[in-house]
């Protein structure tokens, strides 16, 4: 943690799924960097338990079930009713969805899953846009995934609703430019939350092996990419997707030579 990060001073911003995991590490953060923050999430008591903790001068909760577009448009208009403003929104609410081999996959859990993971994502978009090109400032930062990126990480319909958010990020991204408006996301690798729906610190052992950095993934890890995403410091970066796996998509050291263990390269120059 950077103590002396003041990046988001006298700014506000919107955080969805803020009640947990990614969303809480990165409330805190923001409030931390100066930010007064609105919390929106269905988990109601762990939302007002987080206002408690962050103090009600720094950060307001508002129920919001981002697959409803009335309640995202609500939460973004909070901040400006509330607060007085909107600076940057996060939009990272989420869950694993819907699983199954493909032959068997249920449509209806496909369409649940990408209202969650991705129509929701453009219903945050969509509404930050309308109030940040009027005052022609903002920075929107949306929560996808190595999934997005790789295959292995996710079911198919996780996997294709990050990817899609990675491509929305793009196309919002050009479209909103001219207006001082930035659009980035973030592709966490392995972060140590209850989306795994696994006890925390079998979790985090668990996830320690999983990529070249040898430890698991903290959701404060992300926090200061959405940190710095979301302030000035980020003011050149949109359409960025910026991975925070701990080397996880870099590659897989040594598949190759355990495959082939034994044979010896062609050395050209002999
Ligand atoms: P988490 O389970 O700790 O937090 C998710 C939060 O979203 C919870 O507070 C939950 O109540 C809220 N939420 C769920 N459905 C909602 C809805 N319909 N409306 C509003 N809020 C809702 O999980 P985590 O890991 O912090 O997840 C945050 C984001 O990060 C998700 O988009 C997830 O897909 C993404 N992600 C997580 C990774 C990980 O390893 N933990 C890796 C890559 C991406």
């Amino acid at each position: 943690m950077v103590e002396s990060d003041r990046s988001l001073d006298g700014k506000v911003a919107v955080v969805t799924g803020a009640a947990s995991g990614i969303g809480e590490g990165s409330a805190r953060r923001f409030v931390e960097a100066g930010a007064r923050v609105v919390l929106a999430d269905i988990d109601d008591d762990a939302g007002q338990a987080l206002v408690e903790d962050l103090g009600s001068d720094a950060a307001s909760y508002i129920h919001t079930d981002v697959t409803v577009e009335e309640d995202v448009a609500n939460a973004v208009a909070h901040a400006s009713t509330h607060f007085g403003r909107l600076d940057a929104v996060f939009n990272n609410a989420g869950a694993g969805g819907a699983s199954a081999p493909i032959e068997e996959f249920p449509i209806d859990g496909w369409e649940r899953t990408l209202t969650l993971l991705l129509t929701s994502v453009a219903s945050g978009v969509k509404h930050a846009a309308a109030v940040m090109k009027a005052q022609r400032h903002g920075s929107i930062v949306n929560t996808a995934s190595v999934a997005g990126l790789q295959a292995g990480f996710g079911g198919h319909a996780y996997s294709a609703a990050k990817a899609a958010v990675i491509q929305l990020t793009k196309t919002t991204a050009m479209e909103l430019a001219p207006a001082n408006v930035r659009v980035n996301c973030i592709c966490p690798g392995g972060i140590t939350t209850s989306i795994f729906r696994r006890e925390a610190d079998s979790l985090a052992d668990g996830l320690s092996g999983l990529q070249p950095i040898p430890r698991a993934g903290q959701p404060n890890d992300v926090a200061e990419a959405a940190l710095w995403l979301a302030s000035d410091a980020s003011a050149f970066v949109t359409g960025h997707a910026l991975v925070v796996d701990g080397g996880l998509t870099v590659g897989q050291p040594g598949r190759l030579r355990d495959a082939v263990a034994g044979a010896t390269l062609l050395d050209a120059s002999q």
